[in-house]
């Protein structure tokens, strides 16, 4: 009752609040007039946007009302999808399925002959330029009671960046990138300086790399074909994981400094020294939950060459390849205190990884692999065959646009699960955890331990379960164009199935908020672990009129599964 009190407080002031439980969503009566969106327009630096279903182009079937024979080439590039407004990146995440069980979608395949419905894609929104902007639609949002939704590069593997009938902030447009080799963070002493790179909030990876590369220096960022991922929204908000983390440490432990503005209109800087909660809970408590990010200032390193070691092997016997896997996982932690970093996956026919050194060398990678590259050796009788590779780059940015340039990656539909894996598991429960994860094959991420582990737990929000793990995995369910809700809840009973099991055997640990499932289990715990009720008091405090709200975000336990409606 305490937040009810906040909001009578708020109405009674400048802003006319309206009080129902529930958000105005498009199509109500409750719905902002065309001369009130106009006078949002007049304050805005742009026009107000209309994001459509990305085929809607395709429509009407019988005469396109635009690029539809288009759509084919770009459909798997993460740059162009991110330039629409109304694209995800998995399109699953632009339909919605009503209760009865009916998917409003806009599929590009026309002769599935289902009307194009504009799903969960938000009908209407801004085209930020700058925090005014952002400011603005805040403000509209909160007096009209809008579900809100921000979108940055629409990423998200939950589907947090859309909304039915919601109102949206486009922040991709934000693109301001400015270094600094004696940055000083706001109020602290002159003489605390940092190299650092300040990112506007619609920066994408790639153009922070290449910004940095050409100050001879490379930083902690996410790793995806076209580097398309955003460098200042829900990567960093929620954690964020790199190839460099063993190395430096995660996104969050390299954020220096944030700017925010927050659902009551004001735009704060915030870091060590200024609103230093916030900070804390912005470093990895999730995003679309305490504001909208402006801006982030990271830390920079001095480029370094890069040591590899990739690996690949087949097997036609699932069982001899299970046996590997089960031996890779088992030496993680060993990889892990040699300094090695990586990414591989399997399927139940093969395996490969693309193990990464910063500043290693190829007599290092010949060492540590050799227990690893015997036992493989051993199993050539048995039908496995192998390829090994120690490949050096003179800098990390070379080998990131070796292997990550170009398209691919998304654009299929896909829901993920994860866990956050521990060491103590890889050490002694290797057998059990291949048991779980080899069947339906997997993707591993080796973006933990090292720096990660060595960093203290409760220095940034993020879940405390990242301190105590080594590899993050996914793996995921997906599924063809106007696939019915039947037939995907039935792939949902899978993916709750393996991630019960590998709840129940590392009970403690938790999940990557950025790469998880919309079914976790107490998601409380598995996301934010112990932080959960400080996280919890930061939100009620910066957030009073409880604007944003995500699937599974902090603070969203107060809201039906819509996410539209109050229940407490
Ligand atoms: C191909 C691919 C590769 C990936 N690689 C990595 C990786 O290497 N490391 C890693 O850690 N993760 C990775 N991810 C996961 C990634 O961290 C998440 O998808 C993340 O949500 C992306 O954030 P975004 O801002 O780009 O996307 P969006 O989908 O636009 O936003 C994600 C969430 O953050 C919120 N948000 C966005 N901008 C703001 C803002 N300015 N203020 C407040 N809230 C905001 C949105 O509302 C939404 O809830 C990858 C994802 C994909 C699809
Ligand atoms: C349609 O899209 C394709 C692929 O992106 C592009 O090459 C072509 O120029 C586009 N055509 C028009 C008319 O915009
Ligand atoms: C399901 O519900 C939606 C929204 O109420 C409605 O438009 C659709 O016709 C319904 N479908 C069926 C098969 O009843
Ligand atoms: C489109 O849908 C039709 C009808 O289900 C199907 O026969 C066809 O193979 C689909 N085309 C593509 C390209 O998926
Ligand atoms: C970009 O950021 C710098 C430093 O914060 C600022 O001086 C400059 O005005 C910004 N440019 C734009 C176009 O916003
Ligand atoms: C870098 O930051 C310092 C300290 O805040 C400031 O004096 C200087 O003008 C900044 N330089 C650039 C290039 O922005
Ligand atoms: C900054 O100066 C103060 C006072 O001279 C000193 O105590 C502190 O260690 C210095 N900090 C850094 C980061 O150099
Ligand atoms: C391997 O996986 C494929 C598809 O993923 C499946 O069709 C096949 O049956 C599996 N084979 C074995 C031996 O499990
Ligand atoms: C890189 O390796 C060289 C040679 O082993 C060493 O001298 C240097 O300190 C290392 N640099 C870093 C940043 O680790
Ligand atoms: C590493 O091992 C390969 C064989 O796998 C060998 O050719 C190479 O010379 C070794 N390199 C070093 C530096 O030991
Ligand atoms: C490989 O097989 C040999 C002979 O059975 C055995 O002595 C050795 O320990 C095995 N190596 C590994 C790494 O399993
Ligand atoms: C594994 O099989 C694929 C395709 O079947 C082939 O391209 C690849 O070279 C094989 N790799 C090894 C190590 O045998
Ligand atoms: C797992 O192995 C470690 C040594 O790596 C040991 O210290 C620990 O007690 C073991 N944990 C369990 C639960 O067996």
């Amino acid at each position: 009752m305490k937040v009810f009190a906040a909001l009578s407080f708020f109405a009674s002031g400048e802003l006319a609040f309206a009080m129902s439980n529930c958000r105005c969503v498009y199509g109500e009566t409750c719905w902002p007039s065309s001369s009130q969106f106009a006078q949002l327009e007049s304050v805005l630096s742009q026009p107000l946007i209309y994001p459509r279903p990305t085929a809607a182009v395709c429509y009407p079937a019988s005469n396109p009302s635009g690029n539809c024979s288009g759509l084919a080439a770009t459909w798997t590039d993460g740059n162009w999808r991110s330039d629409q407004p109304g694209t995800m990146e998995a399109p699953n995440f632009e339909t919605y399925t009503f209760k009865n069980g009916t998917i409003s979608a806009c599929y590009t395949n026309t002769t599935l002959d289902v009307p194009c419905g504009q799903g969960s894609v938000p009908v209407v929104g801004i085209d930020a330029r700058g925090p005014a902007d952002i400011q603005a639609a805040v403000q509209f949002a909160v007096k009209h009671d809008l579900r809100l939704v921000v979108k940055n590069t629409g990423h998200d593997y939950l589907g947090r960046s859309a909304a039915r009938g919601a109102f949206v902030v486009w922040t991709h447009n934000m693109k301001n990138i400015t270094y600094n080799a004696t940055f000083v963070p706001q109020g602290a002493p002159s003489n605390e300086t940092y190299d650092a790179l300040t990112v506007e909030a619609g920066v994408q990876w790639h153009e922070a790399y290449a910004a940095i590369n050409a100050q001879g220096r490379m930083m902690v960022g996410g790793i995806s074909v076209g580097g398309s991922v955003g460098a200042a929204g829900g990567w960093v908000l929620g954690g964020g994981h790199s190839v460099l983390s063993p190395t430096y440490g995660l996104g969050v432990d390299n954020a220096i400094e944030m700017s925010v503005v927050l659902s009551t209109g004001e735009h704060l800087v915030v870091n060590s020294y200024q609103h230093p909660d916030l900070f804390w809970a912005m470093r990895g408590g999730g995003g679309g939950t305490y504001g909208i990010l402006t801006s982030v200032t990271y830390r920079t390193y001095p480029s370094l060459p890069v040591q590899t070691a990739i690996f690949a092997a087949n097997a036609t016997n699932s069982a001899v390849l299970q046996n590997l896997f089960t031996e890779l996982l088992h030496i993680h932690p060993a990889l892990s205190d040699a300094g090695w970093a990586g990414y591989g996956g399997t399927s139940n026919s093969s395996l490969y990884f693309l193990c990464v050194k910063p500043n290693g060398t190829e007599a290092q990678a010949n060492e540590t692999f050799s227990p690893f590259l015997s036992f493989a050796q051993n199993l050539t009788a048995q039908g496995l065959t192998s390829q090994w590779y120690t490949l050096g780059y003179d800098s990390w940015y070379e080998l990131y646009t070796l292997y990550f340039s170009g398209v691919g990656q998304v654009g299929g539909n896909i829901m993920l699960g994860s866990r956050l894996i521990p060491r103590e598991t890889l050490d002694n429960q290797s057998g059990e955890l291949s048991d779980i994860l080899f069947p339906n094959g997997l993707t591993w991420n080796f973006v933990a331990g090292g720096e990660v582990s060595r960093i203290s737990p409760d220095s940034a929000g993020v879940n405390p379960a990242w301190r105590k793990a080594i590899v993050h995995v996914t793996f995921g369910i997906d599924w063809p164009l106007g696939a019915t809700s039947e037939e995907i809840d039935g792939l949902i009973e899978g993916l709750k199935a393996e991630e019960k099991a590998l709840h129940d055997l590392t009970p403690e640990s938790g999940a990557y908020f950025n790469e998880a499932s919309l079914f976790e289990e107490d998601w409380q715990y598995t996301f934010f672990g112990t932080h959960y009720p400080r996280l919890k008091a930061i939100k009620d405090k910066y957030d009073p009129y409880r604007l944003f709200v995500v699937a599974e975000g902090v603070g969203s336990e107060e809201w039906d599964s819509e996410l539209n409606c109050r229940t407490s």
